[in-house]
């Protein structure tokens, strides 16, 4: 990432760090986050047109409040604080900044002063989004005030000649309408940013980078069909072509038509070396009489171990392991750093054969999801891969409620189909989140022609999220949920009642296990 221009973020353990982040990769600028006690000197090695100081939620009269290093002021390079990262700048350079009795939060009416630079093209009037406690009471030498509002005097401040800006409210979320324009005002007007971060350039960059590391040696990529390890896999095979080898390990637990569909557009379509090893046999063996779900998880973590290390090594031998780790996957396993940061529980199957070493290749890691899904497609991946949902690496068999037999994972398999087969055709597939069925041992009983028949409970779940942390159940009209439930029960054998899920997230998780 030599030759683009670099935004750095200093994390105070914001809730919205990565907002900001992507904020500015929409403008077309690259931005990274980093800790916030980085070395002012480490920081200017690294040549960023720009330091942003992230909100976070600590005060600066904590004992421990995180502080970044008092000399990146004398760095020369612009700098914008948001929220707690204007208290700091307060703080730091001689301000006064005090505990408030009372937090603003909400909406609020922003009144401009000056329409110079980071307001250029405002009206005097704009909505901001406030969430603060403490707030500014006396700025700094050569600091003013360009922005304020009822309870804000500082709303927006700056010190021209040293290019430093701060912004009490937060223009990085949707509830501060025209943020982004301040955050391009603030790129382009006051930092003089190259919008230079294009997937095209990406992709040229990425290329000779796989190709200087890996040189003449082989790579593996364990190939699921979801985007992360789909864009990998074509990513490195545009370097490296046939050096790449990619494994599928079909467990028997995927949804219906998946396996083909990985290997018609890995092997046909893209031309990829692809090692297909069916063992849903061993797969479902191993889950023979198991209930309790954690046990079904490690059970299919460990089999997918061993079929992936016995594959590497029959195929092998291979230098190179690829995996898809995304940018916020980087930032959370550094999150020891970040002061605030919550770590999610990482629920992938798999993991690092243990017996081999690799050197690890994960051309993904400075990406957002939804900068890996433009890349898809740049790459020529098909749409039904780049936009089917989310789908957990231990498949249907969190789906399936109690024990995994063949015969609940077809209903599973069959009414999820249908779920989305009519989500498609109501154009609301790509609208949510996830949508699928589950089902479990709970019978009930139905007529089937004269006849009565004691069939199975199939639930069907469709959430809206934006990042699986919350999700909220959605509200299908009812003509879509009644046609999704009458196909269930006529077109697979043994359903007798279909139910709806109208749990959220929290409390419900999205996935029943
Ligand atoms: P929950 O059920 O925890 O799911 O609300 C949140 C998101 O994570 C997905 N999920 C998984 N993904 N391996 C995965 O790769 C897993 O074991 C796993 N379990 C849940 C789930 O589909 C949802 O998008």
């Amino acid at each position: 990432m030599e030759d683009v221009d670099k935004v750095l973020i200093l994390d105070f353990g914001a809730q919205y760090a990565h907002l900001i982040a992507r904020r500015i990769r929409e403008c077309r600028v690259y931005s990274e986050l980093i800790p916030y006690n980085t070395k002012a000197e480490d920081i200017s090695k690294i040549k960023p047109k720009a330091l942003i100081l992230s909100g976070g939620p600590a005060s600066v009269y904590d004992k421990a409040a995180p502080l970044p290093d008092q000399a990146i002021y004398d760095l020369g390079i612009p700098i914008l604080g948001i929220c707690y990262g204007l208290q700091i700048i307060v703080h730091q350079l001689g301000g006064e900044v005090v505990r408030a009795n009372k937090r603003e939060y909400g909406k609020a009416t922003l009144n401009i002063t000056d329409t110079s630079d980071i307001f250029k093209g405002f009206k005097p009037k704009a909505v901001c989004w406030m969430s603060h406690g403490d707030r500014a009471t006396k700025l700094p030498i050569g600091f003013k005030s360009i922005a304020h509002t009822d309870n804000s005097p500082y709303a927006a401040i700056r010190d021209k000649a040293r290019k430093i800006y701060a912004l009490q409210f937060h223009p990085e979320v949707s509830h501060t309408p025209r943020g982004k324009k301040i955050l391009r005002n603030f790129l382009f007007e006051v930092c003089k940013c190259k919008a230079s971060w294009e997937m095209p350039s990406f992709i040229e960059r990425s290329i000779e980078e796989i190709r200087a590391k890996v040189g003449s040696e082989r790579v593996l990529c364990a190939l699921s069909g979801g985007i992360d390890s789909s864009t990998t896999a074509a990513l490195i095979h545009k370097a490296v072509g046939d050096q790449l080898t990619c494994i599928f390990v079909d467990h028997g637990l995927l949804r219906k038509g998946e396996a083909d569909e990985v290997i018609r557009t890995f092997r046909d379509t893209l031309g990829i070396r692809l090692i297909t090893i069916n063992a849903s046999k061993r797969f479902l063996d191993r889950l023979k009489g198991v209930v309790d779900p954690e046990e079904k998880r490690k059970i299919i973590g460990e089999e997918f171990l061993n079929v992936f290390t016995e594959a590497s090594i029959k195929y092998g031998p291979f230098k190179w392991l690829a995996q898809g780790t995304l940018y916020p996957d980087v930032i959370e396993s550094a999150a020891n750093q970040s002061p605030a940061s919550k770590i999610k529980t990482h629920h992938n199957v798999g993991g690092l054969p243990e017996q081999i070493e690799f050197k690890l290749l994960e051309p993904l890691r400075d990406l957002y999801k939804d900068e890996v899904r433009r890349l898809a497609t740049l790459l020529g991946l098909p749409d039904r891969i780049v936009k089917r949902h989310p789908f957990p690496g231990p498949g249907l068999a969190v789906r399936v409620i109690g024990e995994v037999t063949e015969e609940k994972l077809q209903v599973c398999r069959e009414a999820s189909s249908i779920v989305e087969e009519e989500l498609q055709k109501h154009n609301l597939y790509d609208k949510v989140w996830q949508a699928f069925a589950v089902v479990g041992d709970d019978k009930a009983v139905g007529v089937l022609g004269d006849a009565r028949s004691y069939g199975y409970i199939v639930s069907v779940r469709i959430v809206q999220s934006s990042d699986a942390m919350t999700a909220d159940w959605v509200k299908l009209p009812y003509r879509v949920l009644e046609r999704i439930s009458s196909r269930i029960t006529n077109e697979i054998p043994g359903v007798t009642w279909v139910t709806y899920v109208i749990s959220s997230k929290p409390p419900a998780t999205i996935e029943p296990q």
